[in-house]
């Protein structure tokens, strides 16, 4: 039995459709000035008509078994971590296995809001660890704009739509996840809440026109925790590897605000330069925010064998988590032609 699991492909997908600050500057009280300054964000992705979570999702898993080379057949389990589903029921996950043509998988949702793909990598890589699963394909999409009331300035100025996927295969090197702190504070859950749609509140045309299905947000506590909980999470997981700071090659953030990125970093005393940020493109994806900067981060050369990365994601609920990976596919992968 296999000790760990490498990932081994990656791949991503974001709308054609760009918003820019100026764009929302024509339609709300704000400016590009404010935005840039305050978050960082210079533009986002927002879907078109037709297109749901689902569509995202199936093309960034497609491009991630395609860069891991592996038949659909292979893959046994597909994760989707995700707060803004196709449906409430049934889950999207078994409808992106039946659209990838994966014959063989279990399927689910995982929702963890933005910290989902990180929790998602931990249960993969314990469902490979413990034998119960070879090869997973994971995948972190959310179209967070759904949620947003595009008439509170507070919130749909942070958002953007995205899909990341990785496939994790079980591998006898050390790859892949060495440490994992998952967090969750559920006292916090009205810092960041849609309070109407579920069980709780189910939707009638009065909660609809209070706007109750909407995300409302306190940004400043939001930002406090955020900082705490993804700088301590971060020193605990570097600690349970065995590692220190100085070991660190990049961190992957999640990309809600460039001052919460800084923030963080300036607690773990890591510079900048080795801290990856896109969050100017596509501001605040939620769940596939770290997988597409994990892409992101592998297209431009930043991510070499060997490499120890430090995952750390922040989000509603509230949740949190840490991970440090051991970068590498594996050398022995056949080469596979996906249709
Ligand atoms: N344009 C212009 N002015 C604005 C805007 C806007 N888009 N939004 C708020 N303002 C105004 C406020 O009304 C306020 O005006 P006032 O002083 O007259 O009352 C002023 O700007 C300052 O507002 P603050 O909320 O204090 O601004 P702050 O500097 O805290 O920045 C922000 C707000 C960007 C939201 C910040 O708090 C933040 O990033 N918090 C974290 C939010 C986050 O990342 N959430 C996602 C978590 S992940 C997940 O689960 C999906």
């Amino acid at each position: 039995m296999g000790h760990y699991a490498a990932i081994t492909g990656w791949g991503m997908a974001v709308p054609q459709r760009v918003v820019t600050n100026n764009d929302l500057a024509a339609i709300m009280d704000t400016s590009d000035e404010w935005i840039r300054t305050r978050t960082g964000i210079v533009e986002r992705r927002v879907v078109s008509d037709g297109e749901c979570t689902s569509t995202l999702a199936v093309q960034a898993g497609h491009r991630a078994l395609a860069c891991a080379r592996i038949a659909p057949e292979q893959i046994d389990l597909v994760i989707l971590a995700t707060c803004t589903p196709d449906r409430i029921f049934p889950a999207t996950a078994s409808r992106v296995q039946a659209d990838l043509n994966i014959p063989n998988a279990g399927a689910f949702d995982l929702n963890a809001a933005c910290s989902g793909f990180v929790y998602g990598l931990n249960v993969a890589t314990s469902m490979i660890r413990s034998g119960a699963s070879q090869s997973v394909l994971l995948i972190g999409v959310d179209i967070f704009t759904h949620l947003l009331n595009w008439n509170d300035r507070n919130t749909s100025v942070l958002f953007g739509d995205g899909a990341g996927a990785v496939v994790l295969q079980q591998c006898e090197q050390p790859r892949g996840l060495l440490a994992c702190k998952l967090g969750s504070w559920g006292q916090g859950e009205q810092l960041m809440v849609a309070k109407a749609g579920g069980t709780c509140q189910p939707l009638t045309a009065e909660l609809i026109e209070q706007g109750q299905h909407f995300v409302a947000m306190n940004g400043r506590e939001i930002y406090k925790h955020a900082v705490r909980e993804m700088s301590d999470s971060a020193l605990y997981v570097i600690d349970a590897s065995g590692l220190t700071i100085a070991d660190i090659n990049l961190v992957v953030p999640h990309q809600a605000n460039l001052r919460i990125i800084e923030g963080t970093a300036r607690r773990l005393g890591i510079p900048l330069e080795r801290v990856f940020v896109n969050l100017d493109r596509y501001g605040n994806t939620s769940a596939a925010s770290v997988p597409i900067a994990i892409c992101e981060a592998a297209e431009q050369g930043r991510l070499h064998t060997n490499d120890h990365v430090l995952l750390t994601a922040f989000g509603g609920g509230l949740t949190w988590a840490s991970a440090v990976i051991r970068w590498g596919q594996l050398p022995e992968t056949e080469p596979y032609a996906y249709k």
